[in-house]
Formats: C-alpha cells, structure tokens, sequence
C-alpha cells in the first residue's frame, strides 16, 4: 500500500502544511487547521482510490446523449415501518446512502434495529447491523425488550473502518448500518474519532464502498449541541438522502424529516410514539396534535398544513398579554420569528389592529415546526383571539397565507386540506378565495376570502 501522506490544512483559505499550529501562518485564522489526507497527483489518483478502497478496474466514463440514457427503475426495500419508507420516498432505494441525524437518545439506534431486525425477518434482504457505540450484549438487550431478539440480523461490534469494509467484503450484506459515523475511525488519519476530518474521510470510505459494491449504506450522525460542526452536516453533501430524527426527549413523540432525497418528496414527515416496546408508528397524526378538551378557549387555533405529501392538522396558540416592557416581546416556538414580526406588522397596516404594547407568544403544539406559509392566517387569527380574549370556535378551521398588501393568498392542495378538515369534524372553513372548492364539500362551510379584513369580519361573526 503506498504510503499515505498528512497534511493539515486551513479551512477558512485552504492553504496547507505539514505541521498543525495553532493559527494558520497564511490567513492568520485561529484554530482552522484540519488533518487531512494529501490528496495524490492527478495521474496517481484513480489507481490510489482503487488501492484504498480495493476495488481495481475502474471503468473510463464516456460520453452519451440524454436521450440514449436508459434508465434504471430504482429497486426498492420495504423496512417493515410503513412511516419511514414513506420519509424514504418508498421504501429503501438500492445502493442508496441515507444519512440520518439527530440528538443523542432520541431514537435512532432503535429505529434503526427495529427497521434492520424487520427486514431480516420478512425478507430475502440480509442486513449488517454495525455498532460503534454498543457492546453486541447491549444490542442484545435493546433486542429483547423490543421481542426481536430471536430475528437473524447479523450483528458486529467494531469501530475500525478498514476493518468493517473487509468484514463488509466478506459478508457481501445488501443493506449496511453504521452507528455511529462519529465512534468508527480510520487509520488513514491520526486525529480522533468524532473530529470532522475522520467523519469525513471514513464516511467517504464507507460511500466508495457502498456505490462500487451496491450495498445500501445507512450512516447515524449524532447532531452536536453546539451547533453540528462534527455532526452530520459534514456529511450531507455526500449522499443522497438525509432524515432528522427530531422530537423533544421528553415527550412520547418523534419526527422523522426527509431533509434531502435524491429518491422522493422532502419535507416528507413520518410520526412514531416511543413506548416501553420501543417505537409504534402512528398513521393519523392529527389525531394526536389535536388532543383538545371539549371547551373553545381563546388563543387557541387549527389549522392544516401540508407536509410532503400529507395533510396534517396541527393546533396553534397564542397568548397575548399587556408588556411591562418598552420592548415588548415576540416569542415563538415552532414558527419563524421573523415571520411572526412580519404578520402582526401586517395585522396592523391592514387589519388596523395594534400588538405595539403587547407581547405576543406563539407556540406550535406537539413540537411541530411549522415550516410553510398556510399557516399565516392561523397565527393571525389565534393572536386576534387571546388579544380579544374570544375563543374560535372549536369546529372551525383556518388556512393561507397572508402577504404584505394584507391579500390572502392560495396555497397548495387546499382542497384536500379542506377534505382532510372535514374528516376530522370540522365544520366551518376561512380560506383563500382562490382555494375555495368549486363544488360544495359535504360537512363543511367554505368562507372564502380575498383580504385580511374579510377574515376579520368572518371571526367576528364567529364569536
Ligand atoms: P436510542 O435509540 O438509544 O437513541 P440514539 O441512538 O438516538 O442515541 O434511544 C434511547 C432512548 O429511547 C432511551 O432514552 C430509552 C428510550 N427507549 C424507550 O423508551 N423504549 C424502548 O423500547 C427503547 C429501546 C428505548
Ligand atoms: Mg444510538
């Protein structure tokens, strides 16, 4: 094998020694030297990829007309959890690398064992479950309370990419698990597991491997509380889907986001419960976002907003309360907070109704992020209600988005939001105009509105 060479390298102007300092002799940045691997001459290249990784026979690309391209239909592996091959856009592609991210204990490694375990059992798919961060006896013990230890998943507790590549070589497994990205290291590198330059350069090993062999390769990044500078975001650029494992650890709850897919939809949402069984899928989130009493309370909104490709309805609060302060406060969680300046400047222009001594809360319930503009006339309206202490009533439902001229514009798919509303018993709708359902919807009725001020007044008659 020939010999490999270390350089450090600034990240903030790329320029190069072969010592580590401190401080970068050409830019004068503090702390901006990465180990790197020095990357070989041009003509060297290929072949020293090839010894690497030991693949030989690399293949000259040649050039081809669009039209002749023949494409492939992508194979794809159901995981055995309807809701996470829905985030995939179907179901696991092939030779594929999916990258999914999130807080320590959220639920990846369990997620991903339930997944592996599933598919181990039901078909002909053979996975590789590699764990850096647990013993095969800790493994064991998550397997059992989960009643999956009796599947024939293979398992392998290791953290030495080189050697996992040869394990992989051997066992030639179709799909691939790494848990964590941040505990393997390579021997490439001298710099400890966790830094970016060894996430980096043995995540590269690991997709080289993945797309000369077709093995589907699946990476856990933890995200890391200062910011993911280790983290997965390193990462994203190199494969083809990343998901967000997101959700708050102390409630039951977890989100899992298609952040990036080369293969389906992003934004693409699937909810799971974690339970004493691990996780349970829960097909009809509304269901649970929605878990109000039986009073209409004021400040208190639902509205239907879009994620991927399901409607989903979600309850939006807003406490409005006299300021002590000069300054008064704008606080959200769950909306943009300059969104949330924006329409209430926009409630005051031309809704003529002033906030500029209140402070305004907002908080998504369920710790949904909102993450479109339909939900703009939901905020608008839940504000109106706590400022006016006059609850909406509870079988009504808002949706659309509010521009700066104070018009309310459509959003996508309004119909089957508005369908997706009667389902859950809703009774009464403001939406856009140009939303309005040409046919009258059996349950429901439609107020269509141009402006903000008709929304206003279709509120006031409300109370
Ligand atoms: P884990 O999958 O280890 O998180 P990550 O890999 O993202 O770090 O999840 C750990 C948490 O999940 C832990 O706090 C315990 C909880 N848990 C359950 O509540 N039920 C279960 O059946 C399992 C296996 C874990
Ligand atoms: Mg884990």
């Amino acid at each position: 094998m020939a010999k490999v060479k270390r350089v450090y390298s600034c990240k903030e102007c790329g320029a190069q020694t072969p010592q580590w300092a401190g401080r970068c002799s050409d830019c004068g940045a503090w702390n901006s030297l990465q180990e790197e691997i020095q990357t070989p001459q041009p003509a060297s290249n290929q072949a020293s990829i090839s010894r690497h990784s030991g693949y030989a026979g690399e293949q000259k690309s040649e050039v081809q007309t669009l039209s002749q391209v023949t494409s492939e239909q992508a194979v794809r592996w159901t995981t055995g959890l309807p809701e996470l091959d829905r985030v995939l856009g179907g179901g696991l592609v092939t030779g594929s690398v999916v990258l999914i991210g999130g807080d320590p204990g959220i639920g990846k490694s369990t997620l991903l064992l339930q997944a592996m375990a599933m598919m181990a059992k039901t078909s002909k798919v053979n996975p590789l479950y590699i764990s850096g961060e647990e013993s095969l006896q800790q493994i064991r013990l998550r397997a059992e309370r989960l009643q999956l230890e009796q599947t024939p998943l293979d398992l392998l507790a290791e953290t030495h990419a080189e050697q996992i590549i040869a394990t992989a070589h051997g066992r030639k497994p179709q799909v691939m698990v790494i848990d964590s990205i941040q505990t393997v290291f390579t021997e490439l590198l001298q710099s400890a597991p966790g830094t970016v330059a060894q996430v980096r350069e043995s995540a590269a090993q690991f997709v080289r491997f993945a797309k000369s062999s077709g093995t589907t390769l699946i990476l856990v990044g933890h995200v890391t509380k200062q910011g993911a500078l280790a983290g997965p975001r390193v990462l994203e650029h190199m494969v083809d889907t990343v998901l967000y494992f997101e959700g708050d650890t102390s409630t039951r709850f977890r989100i899992l986001r298609a952040v990036k897919n080369r293969f389906g939809a992003v934004n693409e949402l699937g909810v799971f419960g974690m339970t004493e069984l691990g996780l349970k899928e829960v097909s009809n989130p509304s269901a649970i976002f929605l878990s109000r009493g039986e009073e209409s309370l004021a400040g208190s909104v639902v509205t239907v907003i879009r994620e991927g490709s399901r409607p989903m309805l979600v309850e939006v609060q807003a406490l409005v309360d006299e300021s002590p302060l000069g300054n008064p406060r704008r606080v959200s969680v769950g909306l943009e907070q300059n969104r949330l300046a924006m329409l209430l400047a926009i409630l005051h222009r031309h809704g003529g109704i002033t906030c500029s001594d209140q402070d305004v809360f907002i908080n998504v319930v369920g710790g949904v992020k909102l993450s479109e503009t339909g939900a703009d006339l939901a905020v608008l309206a839940a504000v109106l209600s706590s400022l006016r202490n006059k609850p909406i009533p509870r079988d009504w439902i808002l949706f659309g988005e509010v521009g700066l001229t104070g018009e309310i514009r459509p959003v996508q798919a309004g119909e089957e939001r508005i369908h997706d509303a009667v389902k859950h018993g809703f009774t009464h709708a403001i939406v856009p105009a140009a939303n309005a359902p040409r046919k009258a919807i059996k349950g429901i009725s439609i107020i269509a509105v141009q402006h903000l001020s008709e929304a206003i007044d279709a509120l006031k008659q409300a109370e």
